[in-house]
């Protein structure tokens, strides 16, 4: 594959010069065995680059394991990567492989790498340096053959000045390292992105694709995302559900990004609550895409009934099903959908949404945690915030 081959291939959009180079890069490595780290702010587009390199090399048609070790807690991750000896430890009720016996042969790729507890990181650079480790509870050691790629958005030099990362194993892992950078250094994609991702769910929701206007695109463009790409795609797919207009203006685009925060902060320090926020703000989208289509599908039935049913029920038909049949479509419900407008907020939008399930859970905060698909603490944070 060439540099254009990938981007087609992964949907990988963009074309700035420091774009290129990492794909070229990761080209470049991937015929070999050598370990590679991938390192850049959250949001940047990390994981694109293993995918890359696997599919790049003669491993290809063997396994990419993907794991996130952040996401695995650190009493079960030895044996969730080495596996383990039946008998272990109190519930080992049968040996298990783990996920570098599993890619054998193939690549594996360690994301969040930043997160692996020290005792972890001591067996990791064994692994790396003799190809052999054991499972737990096993003194025979195993030889694999696995390429390993390793990805973090933490500033590992400053982790192991604190002393929670080995510093050698980081120079073992970083024999080949890919930088990804930030989106505000790579202004020329900003418009292109935009492009894809408005086009994108417009297909995905059947309806027009936002526009901007030349300033509009300015802002955007000069624009500091502090969560990078995954940031842009959050605000296209905002946009494309709130505005009814089509064509978005520079008022709508200032008054719907988050204030620009200063330049020079670290962005590692808002790396995990950015995060945090936009997969919030992601479920808050889906909730409101499916609560619009409902309501259309609603409307679609009302009127297919009143023109079915001629006869001067048309009022009695709304009394009635507000009343008994259809208890949960109340006029309060409607009106949330109704009021996804322009003019409207988020915030405001967030808050009704909070209220009516809650409203409509009689207060039943796990109920209503379930209908918005958050989690308990994140609603109690929210009813605070929101003074509900
Ligand atoms: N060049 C690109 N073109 C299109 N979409 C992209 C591009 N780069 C990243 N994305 C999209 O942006 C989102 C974030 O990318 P990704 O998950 O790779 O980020 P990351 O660097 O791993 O971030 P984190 O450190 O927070 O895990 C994904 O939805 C991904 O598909
Ligand atoms: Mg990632």
């Amino acid at each position: 594959m060439n540099n254009k081959q990938v981007k087609q291939r992964f949907g990988i959009i963009g074309n700035s010069p420091q774009l290129n180079r990492a794909i070229d890069i990761a080209l470049q490595v991937a015929p070999t065995d050598i370990s590679v780290f991938v390192s850049g702010e959250s949001g940047t587009g990390k994981e694109n680059i293993p995918k890359i390199i696997h599919q790049n090399s003669s491993r290809k048609h063997n396994n990419y394991i993907a794991v996130n070790c952040g996401a695995i807690p650190e009493g079960t991750i030895d044996s969730e990567l080495f596996g383990h000896e039946k008998g272990a430890f109190t519930g080992a009720h049968d040996s298990r492989k783990g996920y570098f016996e599993v890619a054998d042969e193939g690549t594996i790729f360690l994301d969040e790498i930043a997160e692996l507890p020290l005792s972890t990181q001591v067996r990791l650079l064994r692994v790396l340096e003799s190809g052999e480790f054991m499972k737990v509870g096993s003194s025979k050691s195993i030889k694999i053959n696995v390429r390993v790629i390793a990805a973090t958005n933490v500033n590992l030099p400053k982790a192991i000045s604190e002393g929670k990362f080995r510093e050698d194993l980081y120079y073992r892992l970083n024999t080949i390292s890919i930088f990804i950078p930030a989106l505000r250094e790579r202004k020329e994609d900003v418009s292109l992105l935009f492009r894809k991702f408005s086009s994108d769910f417009a297909d995905k929701y059947n309806s027009p694709s936002i526009r901007l206007d030349e300033q509009a695109m300015d802002i955007i463009t000069n624009y500091n995302w502090p969560g990078n790409i995954r940031q842009l795609k959050n605000f296209v797919a905002q946009l494309s559900v709130i505005e009814t207009e089509r064509d978005i203006s520079a008022q709508t685009v200032l008054n719907s990004l988050p204030e620009n925060r200063n330049k020079n902060n670290s962005p590692i320090l808002f790396e995990d609550k950015n995060k945090a926020e936009l997969s919030e703000r992601e479920i808050l989208y889906k909730v409101l895409f499916d609560m619009k289509r409902d309501l259309s599908e609603l409307k679609k039935i009302t009127f297919d009934l009143i023109n079915n049913n001629n006869s001067g029920i048309k009022t009695d038909f709304f009394n009635e099903t507000k009343q008994k049949d259809v208890p949960n479509i109340s006029p309060v419900k409607e009106e949330i959908i109704i009021d996804v407008k322009a003019t409207v907020s988020l915030a405001i939008q967030e808050k009704n949404l909070i209220k009516h399930s809650l409203e409509k859970h009689n207060g039943k905060r796990k109920l209503a945690a379930a209908e918005l698909a958050i989690s308990e603490r994140t609603l109690y944070r929210k009813i605070k915030e929101f003074k509900l």
